[in-house]
């Protein structure tokens, strides 16, 4: 395995990995949160504000011209790795959350009272809030795709709820709260059947397999570059010119415009006419790092790694009595959600935190995933490619130690 081979020297590449928790090494699992950042990408960051600092697309000084040409240069690279058909169909937004937004409110046009929109049970709640606003100002319907004991989505009542009446189906690639890949080719070519479009919520996969657009044909696929090695406040929103083309802008104000006076305003062309204001410059040019960083390790290589630590983790959690595992899809990746007995995720995550091994507790922003379990949350832990065996093997010897300590 390549990453194995090399994980020492990845690991180098995480200043942070080396830091220290109450005297312990950080054992970091909470990478669905957000992925930890090179060097690389911290540079790019630092340089750009010793070096470039100036605003995009603005000035005839050379470095606004230097600073919006490595801006693009970051949309170049999104669109090289997504396959997308031009640069006009990468948005930068400053995440998945604000992608959604976007698109959603966009669809108040597209929508007539009593219309339907399919979501699934399994959704992060960014993706589900922002389209029940739209139902409440359009009137459309939201119809939910229920899931199953094993966390996946029953692809059979998906069928049912498809009619003439829908009009956009929206669910995550992988869910963020167990670890599931959705059928996604499925729910595209059966929604695209009856003319609805399709929105993937691609923050989950983007870090862990390659994708596809052209491939998948979807109409629009979101994601952040912050889980990608990338800083926080960047999101990639993908969506086929056509759609982009129809949607109405989300945001008024410089740069998105085209002739601006007191009688009419006509709206710049694809992809300024959704990036109004100054964006986060210094944090899309850093993302583009990050994204090369990400692929001079190569996505096949780091879903083959990090399956190798779901497979490892999920069959040493389940020798500790009382672990019930949430989400036991045959398609998961990186993510194992569980409980220990009656013990509260909480006590437990704060628990190990002293120990220095970071998880998340909780609903992670998913309530109706534990709704249906009828848990009040559960401990998550995530991988990335640069987590290792021996921090799995800490991690049980943590649990160990915690149950004894609450039993
Ligand atoms: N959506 C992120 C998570 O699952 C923040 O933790």
């Amino acid at each position: 395995m390549n990453i194995l081979k090399n994980i020492e020297s990845i690991r180098n590449d995480f200043p942070i990995l080396s830091t220290k928790v109450n005297g312990n090494q950080l054992v970091y699992f909470d990478n669905a949160a957000t992925s930890q950042t090179p060097n690389c990408v911290i540079d790019s960051i630092s340089d750009y504000y010793k070096t470039l600092n100036s605003n995009i697309h603005r000035g005839v000084h050379k470095l606004s011209q230097l600073a919006t040409e490595k801006y693009e240069n970051s949309r170049k690279k999104f669109k090289e790795h997504l396959n997308a058909n031009c640069t006009s169909e990468i948005i930068f937004t400053s995440g998945t959350t604000h992608s959604i937004n976007l698109v959603s409110n966009g669809f108040i046009e597209f929508l007539n009272e009593g219309d339907e929109i399919i979501v699934s049970q399994l959704e992060h709640h960014s993706n589900i809030v922002p389209w029940q606003m739209l139902c409440e100002k359009t009137g459309a319907v939201m119809k939910v795709i229920p899931m199953n004991e094993q966390g996946e989505l029953k692809v059979s009542e998906f069928l049912k709820l498809l009619n003439n009446k829908t009009k956009i189906v929206f669910i995550n690639h992988v869910s963020n709260a167990l670890g599931t890949i959705n059928p996604i080719e499925t729910v595209i070519e059966k929604s695209h059947a009856i003319g609805a479009a399709v929105l993937i919520d691609g923050a989950q996969a983007a870090p862990h397999f390659e994708i596809d657009v052209k491939k998948l044909n979807v109409d629009f696929y979101v994601f952040s570059a912050h889980k990608l090695c990338g800083p926080t406040g960047v999101g990639i929103l993908y969506g086929k010119k056509e759609w982009l083309e129809k949607l109405p802008p989300y945001q008024g104000g410089g740069e998105m415009i085209d002739e601006v006076s007191f009688e009419k305003t006509t709206y710049a062309e694809l992809p300024n006419k959704f990036e109004a204001g100054t964006p986060n410059i210094a944090g899309v040019i850093a993302s583009g790092i990050g994204l090369d960083y990400i692929n001079s390790i190569g996505l096949k290589n780091i879903k083959e790694y990090e399956d190798y630590l779901l497979d490892y983790a999920t069959s040493k959690l389940k020798e500790i009595e009382g672990v019930k595992v949430y989400g036991e899809s045959k398609n998961k990746t990186s993510v194992i959600s569980f409980n220990i007995g009656e013990i509260h995720p909480y006590d437990i995550g704060s628990l190990i935190d002293n120990l220095g091994i970071a998880v998340r507790t909780g609903q992670h922003c998913a309530q109706p995933i534990m709704d249906y379990f009828n848990i009040p949350g559960t401990i998550r832990i995530s991988f990335c490619f640069y987590n290792t065996i021996e921090e799995i093997d800490f991690l049980v010897k943590a649990l160990k130690k915690a149950i004894k300590m609450l039993s």
